[in-house]
């Protein structure tokens, strides 16, 4: 279960000198290789508090004028194509964001909600939906073949070079440290999305690539079975920045 994780470790590893080197010569944007573990340091500094009136509706500031919760639901719980964002690591949360707004990820909402966004407010707001608690509400919705769908999350397919979903995501598929969030009990609808964004290339933000990889070895039919499979289990518990 462990091996690709400790194989990326390693290369995670190997690469934070260049990183280093790459940050120094007044580069803006953080390396995907190391872009979530470095938020989470700053997400585990952030004051949440500061937050709390980008997050509730009826508290829009002139700043921020859409609550995050009027799509994201009151317990981070999502809805559709509106992915669950509570339990998912802060680090992974907040580099998300960031990604919206160097243009590593498209979506017209998020990009026009990040716009505004300073780094520490994004920090906190990662902060702040990796503790968050909501209960199980997905449900299987595309009529995707569930055997298989669990069969890929935990053994993958060699056949079409298909790694096991779960030798990154954890064995749960709750989520392995920051840079590997947790996929269990999110929105069949919205992984669909990601895995076909990934595929088609309009989302290009995964660390090393290894989500081009995975997406482009996946037919529509296995990607409507694994994000199914993936709304039956149970979503991860509340976690906290340095988890
Ligand atoms: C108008 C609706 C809307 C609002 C308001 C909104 N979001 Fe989103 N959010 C979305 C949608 C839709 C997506 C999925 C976009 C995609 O497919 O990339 C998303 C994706 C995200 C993601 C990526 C999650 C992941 O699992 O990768 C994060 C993080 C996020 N939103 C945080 C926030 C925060 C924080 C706020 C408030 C400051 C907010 N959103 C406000 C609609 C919204
Ligand atoms: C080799 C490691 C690896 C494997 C295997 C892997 N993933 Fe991922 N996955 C990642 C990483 C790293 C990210 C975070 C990408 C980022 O930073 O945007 C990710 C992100 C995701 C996301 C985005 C979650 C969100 O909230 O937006 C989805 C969906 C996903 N993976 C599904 C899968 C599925 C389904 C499989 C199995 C078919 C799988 N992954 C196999 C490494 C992996």
């Amino acid at each position: 279960m462990k091996g690709p994780t400790i194989v990326l470790a390693a290369l995670l590893t190997a690469a934070l000198p260049l990183a280093a080197q790459e940050q120094s010569a007044a580069e803006p944007t953080i390396p995907h290789n190391i872009a979530a573990e470095t938020y989470a340091k700053a997400a585990a500094e952030a004051d949440t508090d500061s937050i709390v009136a980008l997050i509730e509706p009826g508290q829009e500031t002139a700043n921020a004028p859409w609550a995050c919760a009027t799509c994201h639901g009151t317990m981070g719980e999502g809805s559709l194509t509106v992915p669950r964002l509570a339990g998912l690591p802060a680090g992974y949360i907040t580099k998300q964001l960031h990604d919206y707004r160097n243009g590593a990820r498209h979506d017209d909402n998020m990009q026009y909600v990040v716009s505004t966004l300073a780094p520490d407010q994004m920090a906190a707001l990662g902060a702040y939906y990796a503790a968050m608690q909501a209960p199980p509400s997905a449900e299987p919705s595309l009529g995707g073949d569930l055997e298989r769908g669990r069969a890929l999350a935990l053994r993958g397919d060699w056949s079409v070079d298909l790694p096991a979903c779960f030798s990154c995501h954890g064995a749960l598929g709750w989520g392995v440290e920051q840079a590997f969030p947790a996929i269990a009990g999110q929105r069949p609808a919205y992984i669909h999305a990601q895995l076909a964004a990934w595929k088609s290339g309009t989302r290009q933000n995964s660390p090393l690539g290894l989500m081009q990889s995975v997406a482009t070895a996946m037919s529509p039919r296995d990607m409507r079975a694994v994000s199914d499979y993936l709304a039956t289990l149970p979503p991860p518990q509340p976690r906290y920045p340095d988890q």
